[in-house]
């Protein structure tokens, strides 16, 4: 058992591959420089006691009783011990201090970054060894699934996990493999956009969605979208024929956006977010007012590809700005940063 460790985990923008993760599909996110930090000391006592410093909030609770449910950040907490103690990591007492600075709500998975990092820290603790980050990716996406409500995929997590510096990562989530891509972006730059609309996975569409791609999968015979065909699709009733159309034509956009950035066609990876937001709107139905204003105002401060990030219904909007565009007021600079690491321990 350590007596104190800290750990540092980032959001993320996914650049490209939206909705795709839990159908087998690929994604192209990076890990930004906006994250999540949890330092944990150990404590005599079988007791967790968790602080999220920026709101001035507290959490405690015995290890020896399973957790009961909790609302917000209490419930990665509590799944975070909970899915550790399940997969056999002898979680001890501690005090957690948790800051960030991702903001909540915005799709750019302040989740994933908290889950990450608190299980960082309560592994470390323990004095376990490390975990494979597969493994480490799988119990954030449960701690999704069964503490927070959201049946999201593995793309956050993975995201957090896998992140580099001036890279973005190819993820095939069908293989799980990940690969790491040169984000080489010249004079333009990716700015975010607050649509001023909170996003929530687990209260918006984004479960019904899901299911949709399930019945969808059912109807096809197949076992994923990944093997759907758009040929195949005539017969799907709509909406299910709609957002099977987005999965396979966001799959063939990740790839377009990777040879695009290998080829420095910047205006081309512009076109391909733009595409993929028309999709997102249109066949996949995740937009909202709020965020078709946001990505006006990035178009018409000059970017050259602007959408819907994130599972979508709210929360921010990304562009792609040309160069010498000013962004418009409240956007905030996003770039490729390390993923996530224990900064400190003894
Ligand atoms: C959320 C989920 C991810 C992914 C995206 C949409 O961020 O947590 O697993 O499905 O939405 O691409």
């Amino acid at each position: 058992m350590r007596a104190r460790a800290v750990a540092f985990a980032p959001g993320r923008v996914n650049l490209i591959g939206e909705h795709t993760d839990y159908n087998d599909g690929l994604a192209l996110p990076f890990a930004v420089t906006l994250g999540v930090r949890v330092s944990g000391t150990a404590v005599g006592e079988p007791r967790i006691e968790a602080h999220a410093l920026d709101l001035g909030e507290v959490d405690a609770f015995e290890l020896a009783a399973e957790p009961g449910g909790a609302d917000g950040w209490r419930a990665f907490v509590r799944g975070a011990v909970a899915e550790l103690l399940a997969a056999g990591v002898p979680v001890g007492g501690a005090r957690l201090e948790i800051t960030g600075d991702v903001p909540q709500g915005s799709g750019l998975s302040s989740s994933a970054a908290l889950e990450v990092a608190l299980c960082l820290v309560l592994i470390a603790l323990s004095g376990a060894d490390p975990l494979e980050p597969l493994e480490l990716a799988r119990i954030g996406q449960r701690i999704e699934h069964r503490w927070v409500g959201t049946r999201s995929g593995l793309l956050d997590q993975l995201a957090s996990l896998f992140g580099r510096a001036d890279h973005a990562v190819l993820i095939d989530f069908r293989s799980l493999g990940v690969e790491p891509l040169p984000l080489v972006l010249g004079e333009h730059r990716l700015v975010t956009l607050d649509s001023g609309e909170r996003h929530a996975n687990a209260a918006s569409g984004y479960n019904r969605r899901r299911q949709e791609c399930a019945q969808a999968c059912a109807a096809l015979g197949i076992a994923s979208l990944r093997d759907a065909r758009l040929e195949d699709l005539a017969g799907l009733p709509d909406p299910l024929r709609r957002r099977v159309r987005h999965v396979v034509a966001e799959n063939a956009r990740v790839l377009a956006t990777v040879a695009a950035l290998r080829a420095g066609d910047l205006a081309a990876v512009g076109a391909l977010l733009d595409a993929s937001h028309t999709s997102l709107r249109d066949d996949y139905e995740v937009s909202t007012e709020a965020v078709e204003r946001a990505v006006a105002r990035l178009r018409g401060a000059g970017a050259i590809g602007a959408r819907v990030v994130g599972g979508g219904f709210g929360g921010h909007v990304l562009g792609l700005l040309a160069p010498g565009a000013s962004p418009p007021a409240g956007a905030i600079p996003v770039a490729p940063g390390p993923g996530a690491q224990l900064l400190d321990r003894d």
